[in-house]
């Protein structure tokens, strides 16, 4: 069987990647988180993941009915780098939830037409009405990260979309839309594993890009994007919230607990329902290049 990259990716690793990078890949179990600075040294075991996050989906659902009920707006933003988790996390989200009411927006990129409209315009035709959740997986922060990387739009676009951002966002919050902003925190020796794994797998090869073979050889074109991007839209109308995702069981129960610690539903389980791990979800002083 064919690869989509014709290797190109165990190449990177082989030929390519950081010494440290392929040695950590190399000695560590599956069992064990790749990052020096993640907080635990293993992941989370299936167990307790399956049935925290059982509990979790049944908390989304009270609050689906709460917004519905109350005719409250959600949008969810999921950003970061390329296999950080968010298709995973956005599924779990989801998966218990009505169609209608929970959409997830994942546009591509822009046509000749959406190229010629102003930056945000596309996105706002998605905004959720009301007792509706919009999720983004990626948003309009391509054009701080991704777009800047790549050299997909000027500096000059660039910096419009740092005066603009806050003010967008500042305009959707003041119009009662709750708006949570999510920045998924990789380490590169996962994310690398994660990308191979993909190669592998012909069920994930679909996942892949010549954006994620070429953006290995971009991390640290990635990380200076991402922390300007951090910093100029990190506000008190619209903060970041960063998720440590090099264990991507965590990740999800972390930012699960952070919606729900959003709006105040009732019959809440406040057992299930607490506060996500401050070493896990956080402002952008926990995020880690
Ligand atoms: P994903 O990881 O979302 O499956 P990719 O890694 O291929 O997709 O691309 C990352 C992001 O870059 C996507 O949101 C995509 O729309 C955007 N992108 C790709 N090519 C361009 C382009 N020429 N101009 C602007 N954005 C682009
Ligand atoms: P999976 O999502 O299980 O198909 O795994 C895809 C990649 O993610 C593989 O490289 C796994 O090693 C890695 N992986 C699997 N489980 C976890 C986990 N709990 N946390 C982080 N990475 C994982
Ligand atoms: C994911 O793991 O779902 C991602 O973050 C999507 C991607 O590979 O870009």
């Amino acid at each position: 069987m064919s690869l989509p990259f014709d290797g190109a990716i165990t190449d990177f690793y082989k030929t390519k990647a950081p010494d440290h990078i392929r040695e950590s890949i190399a000695k560590a179990s599956k069992k064990e988180v790749l990052s020096d600075t993640y907080p635990y040294d293993v992941r989370m075991k299936r167990d307790a993941y399956d049935n925290t996050i059982a509990l979790l989906q049944i908390e989304l659902v009270k609050l689906q009915r709460y917004l519905t009920e109350n005719g409250k707006r959600l949008c969810l933003v999921f950003e970061g780098r390329d296999a950080a988790g968010k298709g995973g996390t956005i599924r779990r989200l989801r998966e218990n939830l009505a169609p209608r009411v929970a959409r997830t927006v994942a546009l591509s990129k822009p046509t000749d037409h959406e190229k010629g409209q102003w930056y945000f315009q596309r996105y706002t035709a998605h905004m959720p009405s009301s007792g509706q959740i919009t999720i983004f997986d990626r948003s309009w922060y391509n054009r701080g990260v991704v777009e800047k990387v790549f050299d997909f739009c000027t500096d000059e676009e660039r910096t419009l979309f740092f005066r603009q951002a806050p003010e967008y966002e500042r305009m959707l919050t003041q119009d009662d839309i709750v708006l949570v902003k999510f920045w998924l925190n990789v380490g590169r020796a996962e994310q690398l594993r994660r990308i191979m794994s993909r190669e592998r797998d012909p069920l994930k090869q679909w996942k892949l890009s010549w954006i994620d073979v070429e953006g290995l050889n971009r991390w640290d074109a990635y990380t200076d994007a991402i922390g300007e991007t951090l910093h100029m839209t990190h506000s008190d109308h619209a903060p970041w919230t960063i998720v440590r995702s090099d264990d991507k069981r965590r990740a999800r129960i972390a930012a699960i607990r952070h919606v729900l610690q959003m709006f105040d539903y009732d019959k809440r389980n406040d057992d299930v329902a607490i506060e996500p791990d401050p070493t896990i979800c956080g402002s952008p002083a926990i995020w880690d290049a």
